[in-house]
């Protein structure tokens, strides 16, 4: 969908996103706190995190399968993958695999994919049981989706992804931590501002997002606990990597920091409307706090945690180091 070039599906990205822009999805089992369609300032949004933690991870992902999605034949599933950023760049990484892609919202997902090993399906996480077989799956990823469900609708997905992953399969989670570090006072503003957004009750079911708010002001039980009381998983790991937000922290936190500056500017008409705070403060504060995050050495912290269901009894897999890896350039359309 999207390529070094910046074009999507033959044409510009801006172009991609106002096509991908319809009307409004209004679904009453959502939960409140979801704002479903994505708008585009949210898919924009994503794509600048996206990029981020593809720096800050160095790479798409930490779990050991980079051999078994280069061997081919390998299923993996992209859960709540938005506009497929992920998953469209995996899909070129690794053209004799197959990706699905799922999420809620339809309009979100590409019209058309990137390549032909690539399905999206509208799929709502809320639905179980979901639509795939017993055992179909090598790989799940799920990023940045903690707080799109309830917390406790959770753990019975998180059953079900485990009942279609293949013995041996591995689940990855990837999110930030709860908290922004050293924040100074303007970006504390900000924050509680967001705060203060999240916590009121919604004008419509479909009035908020918690979807692309940064899980540093939410509190959800995060994946590790998750994935610790699932006896069906196994060998958790969980990597860590700090990131910069400001132009202090390079290309990634240039990214991040334009990043919380969509999420203000996503919600400033709101707050100016309820009078949080006048137009010229904001401004003020939004200046201040670009400044001010390079003087504090603000930053995030986010974590990937892996997991393998247990149960497979083929022939030991030998993983080398992933870093040491080729990639293979392998063209079947
Ligand atoms: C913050 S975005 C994350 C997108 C992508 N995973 C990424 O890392 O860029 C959350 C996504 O979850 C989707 N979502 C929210 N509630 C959902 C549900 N009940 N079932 C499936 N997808 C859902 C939203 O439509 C949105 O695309």
């Amino acid at each position: 969908m999207v390529n070094s070039s910046n074009e999507v599906n033959g044409g510009t990205f801006a172009n991609f996103l106002k096509l991908k822009w319809r009307t409004s999805l209004k679904d009453p089992k959502l939960n409140t706190r979801h704002r479903i369609p994505n708008t585009v300032d949210d898919i924009e949004r994503d794509w600048v995190r996206h990029s981020a933690l593809k720096l800050a991870f160095e790479g798409d992902f930490k779990a050991p399968i980079q051999r078994l999605l280069q061997a081919g034949g390998s299923e993996v599933l992209d859960i709540g993958c938005g506009a497929g950023f992920w998953t469209s760049d995996m899909a070129s990484r690794f053209p004799i695999s197959y990706f699905t892609g799922v999420d809620i919202d339809k309009n979100v997902l590409p019209n058309s994919p990137s390549s032909r090993n690539i399905f999206y399906q509208r799929i709502d996480l809320i639905e179980l049981p979901l639509p795939f077989e017993d055992d179909t799956f090598d790989y799940i990823f799920i990023r940045s989706m903690i707080d799109t469900l309830p917390d406790k609708m959770w753990d019975d997905v998180l059953k079900e992804l485990v009942r279609i992953m293949k013995k041996g399969a591995y689940i990855e989670c990837v999110e930030a931590y709860d908290n922004l570090f050293d924040a100074g006072p303007s970006m504390n503003t900000l924050t509680q501002l967001i705060q203060t957004t999240l916590q009121q009750p919604p004008e419509s079911p479909t009035a908020y997002t918690t979807n692309h708010i940064p899980s540093s002001i939410k509190h959800n039980n995060p994946w590790p606990n998750r994935i610790a009381n699932l006896s069906q998983l196994m060998g958790m790991q969980i990597y860590h990597t700090h990131t910069p937000v400001g132009l202090y922290g390079g290309a990634i936190g240039s990214l991040l920091l334009e990043y919380w500056e969509r999420i203000v500017k996503s919600l400033q008409r709101e707050w100016i409307t309820q009078k949080l705070i006048a137009e010229d403060e904001l401004d003020r504060t939004l200046e201040a706090m670009k400044d001010e995050v390079n003087e504090y050495n603000t930053y995030m912290s986010w974590y990937s945690v892996v997991a393998q269901k247990r149960g497979y009894i083929g022939p030991v897999i030998q993983f080398d180091d992933v870093d040491d890896f080729d990639v293979v350039h392998t063209t079947i359309f």
